[in-house]
């Protein structure tokens, strides 16, 4: 299962090193916003929650911070994004204290952690994704879920053009994203 990106000429020009994988503008916003999303979707302290394609630990950062100790687990095949988010963004006695788990399988393989996970999170996943592999991950989901477990995802329609244009230009952010986002909630069952 290939990198989310790899589909096309210009997918593959947003996995160089110097990209971090979203724009840097309302980089804390958009990180805060997928933390109230799920808060609404009924995300508690000692739900557990897997983070597909967590990169730097955009969303992450405040789920770990929200969550209870080891309640928070991310997958990131892109090593350089996960180790900036972990060795950087994150603080070292928050990562001590949370003991989140992290993979880097690019094959959308939630069941490597041995858990039930009642969230699954794929946000700015689904807009790069193929088809295979959106249903990839719900076949995760079904399989590695919680009884009424939810799925939110977002996806962008305009999202991969703007990408394009900030990889291409070499130079960021170029712009924030202004196209909208929709989130879709699918519950297991
Ligand atoms: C647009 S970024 C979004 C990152 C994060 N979800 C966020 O909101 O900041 C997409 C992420 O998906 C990761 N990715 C690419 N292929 C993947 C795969 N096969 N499985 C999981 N993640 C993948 C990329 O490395 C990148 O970090």
């Amino acid at each position: 299962m290939p990198s989310i990106y790899e589909d096309t000429e210009e997918g593959r020009n947003t996995e160089r090193a110097d990209f971090p994988g979203f724009p840097s503008a309302d980089f804390e916003k958009a990180g805060r916003e997928q933390l109230s999303y799920l808060l609404l979707a009924g995300l508690n302290p000692d739900s557990r929650l897997v983070d597909v394609g967590c990169g730097v630990l955009r969303p992450g950062y405040w789920l770990i911070h929200f969550l209870d100790s080891g309640c928070y687990f991310g997958i990131e095949p892109h090593k350089g994004r996960l180790e900036m988010g972990v060795n950087i963004i994150l603080e070292p006695e928050v990562l001590k204290a949370k003991r989140p788990r992290f993979d880097t399988n690019p094959h959308f393989d939630t069941s490597v952690f041995g858990e039930k996970f009642d969230f699954f999170l794929a946000y700015s996943i689904w807009t790069h994704a193929s088809k295979r592999q959106i249903q990839t991950m719900l076949d995760s989901f079904l399989r590695d879920s919680t009884e009424g477990g939810i799925f939110l995802t977002s996806y962008c329609r305009q999202a991969v053009r703007i990408l394009t244009t900030w990889a291409m230009a070499g130079t960021g952010p170029v712009t924030s994203r202004t196209c909208p986002v929709a989130f879709i909630t699918v519950v297991a069952g």
